[in-house]
């Protein structure tokens, strides 16, 4: 049984050509036994039919705060407090503006400020609307507000431009909301900071020093965190994996530097931070300009200055309501140097995997585990996939798994 089975939804649909997509979503919605009921804004009928929208959700839909011809009045009040979660798809720049500053002029942001359900928006628009500082703005004041952003993803748009803005996929709209109704949302409303992937430190401009990291275990959290109901924000370093769920939201970065810069910025907000990063501990001195050529008689000397250690200064920076995470990948002494490491940091916690262990380590799916604490406090698990260890480790921070 889908675990939206019996659950109210409110399905807000506001003008954009992404529409038509919504009746897949209702679809999917009242398919997993879900009721819903739908909120269309002025402009959103000139999209798509109410008939259409009615038929399917076998509800009639709500559009105006009345009904003109019997003059009935539709309570906002009772829309909000009715559902169980609300998801706006598609929100335009235009409804999201409204939402970040509560003007209450159609029945959708009536109910939205209404509502004490969790609130997901589906943002959907050209992609130069979409990188506005103003719509950027809006979209940090509604997270900032507690609702869960579904990330648009980047693909050809309806103005034929090829960039970020076009309105997550339903099916992608549907899982976040299967998501966060199966999982203990024991994350609700908290936000966790990732670090996933390598660092690239500039040599010149077409060579770098970097590592093998490619950024699944900390992805893997990042799905993890966003399913039970934690708003994520993920600084990565280049790699090929991207979340599956849509409402991570991912910084992409490149050095240490720009790292630590990106996560200083969300530390302060942060519940728990995950530092699944593998971070080059050093940088060349300066970067060269121009791309050092071969035809010279001297081998090029590279010098290197370190790195800043992000962890540590986080460690540094962390309140007593915060839970600092690190990570230790050894080859040897791996206990101590992860006890170490513990201590060093000022980590609250460090999971050790050894690259002895088959199975665990750079680009592999699977992952084993050994959690270390403050005290001697040890678990050590089996080979399990990344997902699975993901679980663990969220377990392991928020208290559900027994501590060995
Ligand atoms: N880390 C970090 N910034 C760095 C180096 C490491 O944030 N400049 C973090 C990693 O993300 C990880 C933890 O610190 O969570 C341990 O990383 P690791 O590379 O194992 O430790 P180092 O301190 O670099 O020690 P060493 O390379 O000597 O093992």
């Amino acid at each position: 049984m889908s675990p939206l089975s019996g659950k109210n939804i409110v399905l807000g649909i506001t003008g954009g050509i992404a529409a038509y997509k919504s009746v897949t979503l209702l679809r999917l919605l009242v398919k997993a036994g879900a009721e819903v009921q739908v909120i269309i804004t002025p402009n959103g009928k000139e999209f798509i039919t109410p008939v259409t929208l009615s038929s399917l959700s076998g509800r009639p839909v709500i559009s105006e705060f009345f009904t003109a011809n019997t003059g009935e009045w539709h309570s906002h009040v009772d829309l909000g407090l009715w559902a169980d979660a609300m998801v706006i798809a598609p929100a335009t720049a235009s409804t999201m503006a409204k939402m970040a500053c509560g003007v209450a002029d159609n029945m959708l942001v009536t109910s939205y400020l209404s509502a004490r359900a969790p609130v997901f928006v589906a943002p959907a628009m050209d992609l130069d609307m979409m990188a506005h500082p103003a719509t950027v703005r809006n979209i940090d004041r509604l997270r900032a507000d507690g609702v869960h952003i579904i990330e648009p993803a980047e693909g050809e748009l309806a103005s034929h431009l090829v960039g970020k803005g076009r309105m997550e996929e339903p099916e992608g709209i549907f899982r976040v909301l299967e998501d966060y109704f199966s999982a203990g949302q024991d994350l609700a409303g908290k936000t966790v900071l990732i670090t996933a992937g390598p660092t690239y430190e500039r040599i010149d401009p077409v060579r770098f020093i970097g590592n093998y990291s490619s950024g699944k275990m900390g992805y893997a959290l990042a799905d993890e965190a966003a399913a039970r109901g934690a708003r994520v924000v993920v600084v990565s370093g280049p790699v090929a994996v991207r979340p599956e769920n849509p409402s991570v939201d991912v910084r992409h970065v490149e050095s240490a530097c720009e790292m630590l810069a990106e996560c200083e910025k969300v530390f302060p907000e942060a519940y728990i931070a995950i530092m699944a990063a593998a971070v080059a501990d050093y940088a060349p001195v300066s970067t060269a300009a121009s791309k050092i050529k071969r035809e010279r008689d001297e081998v090029p000397v590279i010098h290197l200055k370190k790195n800043p250690d992000i962890a540590a200064t986080l460690g540094q920076a962390k309140r007593g309501d915060q839970v600092l995470v690190g990570f230790a990948l050894e080859t040897d002494h791996e206990l101590d140097n992860a006890a170490d490491k513990l201590r060093r940091k000022n980590l609250d916690m460090i999971v050790l995997n050894s690259l002895r262990d088959a199975g665990a380590g750079f680009g592999t799916d699977t992952n084993k585990i050994t959690i270390l604490r403050p005290g001697g406090i040890r678990t050590e698990y089996p080979l399990k996939s990344k997902k699975e260890v993901a679980r663990d480790i969220l377990d392991n921070i928020t208290g559900k798994s027994p501590l060995v």
